[in-house]
C-alpha cells in the first residue's frame, strides 16, 4: 500500500482553474486524473512520503530484479464505514465525525475548494484480491475513487449536510498545509485496462452515507 503522497507536491505545479466549489485542471491532458507515469522526483514529499517513496520503488526493484509478481497501489483517499479519522489523516472519516458531534473543522488553505477522490475500502479490498487472482510483475497503479469520486472540501460540507440535516461548523485558517496537493485525483485508466472487471462500486453518496452510519452506531450507548 503506497500513497498518491510519492508524487510529492508536482501536482501543485500544474495550471488550474477555479470554478465556484473546487480548483480543476485547466489541461486536458490531466482532466482523467493523475496517471502512473507522473514525476515521483524533485518534489516535497514530506518525510512520510519519502519513506513511502522509498518503499514503492524497493517493491517494484524485487518484481524487475528477481521477477517477482508485486504491486504497489498507490492510494487517495481510502475510506468506509470503519475509518477512525482524525484531523491530519482520514479527511471524509474526520469532517463527517465533526459534522454529527457539531465540533468545530478547521480548513486549511485553498479557499476550502481543495480536491481528493475517494475509494470505498470494499472497492480497494477488490482490487487486492484481482490482483491475487492475477498478478503481474512489478506493478504500478494509482488506486483512488478517480474524477467520479472526487469532491471539494466545500462540496463535502454540502452533501454531509444534506445526509445528516446538520450544518457543517468549522473556520478557515490562511496557512495550507505544508507540500499538501490542491487537486488530486488518480487516473485509474491503467488498472481498468489490466484487469476490465474491476471498477468502482460505491459512488460518493454511499460512502458517505456508510460514514455517517457508521459513527452513529458507534456513538450508540
Ligand atoms: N487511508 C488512506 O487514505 C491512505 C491513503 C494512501 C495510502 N494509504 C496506505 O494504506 C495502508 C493502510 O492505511 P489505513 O488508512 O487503512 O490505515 P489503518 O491505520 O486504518 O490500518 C493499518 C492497519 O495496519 C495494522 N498494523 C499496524 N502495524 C502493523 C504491524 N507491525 N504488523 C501488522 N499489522 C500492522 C493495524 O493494526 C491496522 O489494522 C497504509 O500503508 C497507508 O499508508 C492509506
Amino acid at each position: 500500500m503506497s500513497t498518491n503522497k510519492v508524487y510529492g507536491d508536482a501536482p501543485n505545479r500544474l495550471e488550474l482553474v477555479e470554478n465556484d466549489t473546487r480548483w480543476e485542471f485547466a489541461d486536458v491532458t490531466w482532466q482523467q486524473g493523475i496517471p502512473e507515469s507522473f514525476s515521483i522526483d524533485q518534489s516535497k514529499h514530506s518525510l512520510f512520503g519519502a519513506s513511502k517513496l522509498a518503499a514503492d520503488v524497493l517493491v517494484q526493484e524485487y518484481g524487475r530484479y528477481f521477477n517477482m509478481p508485486t504491486c504497489c497501489l498507490r492510494g487517495g483517499c481510502l475510506t468506509g464505514p470503519s475509518h477512525s479519522g482524525v484531523e491530519l489523516h482520514g479527511f471524509l472519516s474526520y469532517l463527517i465525525k465533526c459534522n454529527l458531534e457539531g465540533q468545530l473543522y478547521t480548513v486549511f488553505g485553498y479557499k476550502a475548494k481543495q480536491v481528493r477522490d475517494n475509494i470505498h475500502s470494499w472497492d480497494v479490498a477488490n482490487f487486492i484480491a484481482r490482483f491475487i487472482q492475477a498478478p503481474r510483475i512489478a506493478e504500478v497503479y494509482n488506486l483512488g475513487g478517480g474524477r467520479e469520486n472526487s469532491i471539494s472540501m466545500m462540496e463535502a460540507f454540502r452533501l454531509i449536510e444534506s445526509i445528516s440535516g446538520k450544518q457543517m461548523n468549522y473556520q478557515y485558517s490562511d496557512k495550507a498545509r505544508e507540500g499538501d496537493h490542491i487537486v488530486y485525483y488518480s487516473d485509474l485508466r491503467k488498472m481498468q485496462a489490466h484487469y476490465p472487471d474491476w471498477r468502482i462500486t460505491k459512488d460518493l453518496n454511499s460512502i458517505f452515507q456508510e460514514i455517517h452510519d457508521g459513527w452513529v452506531d458507534r456513538h450508540r450507548p
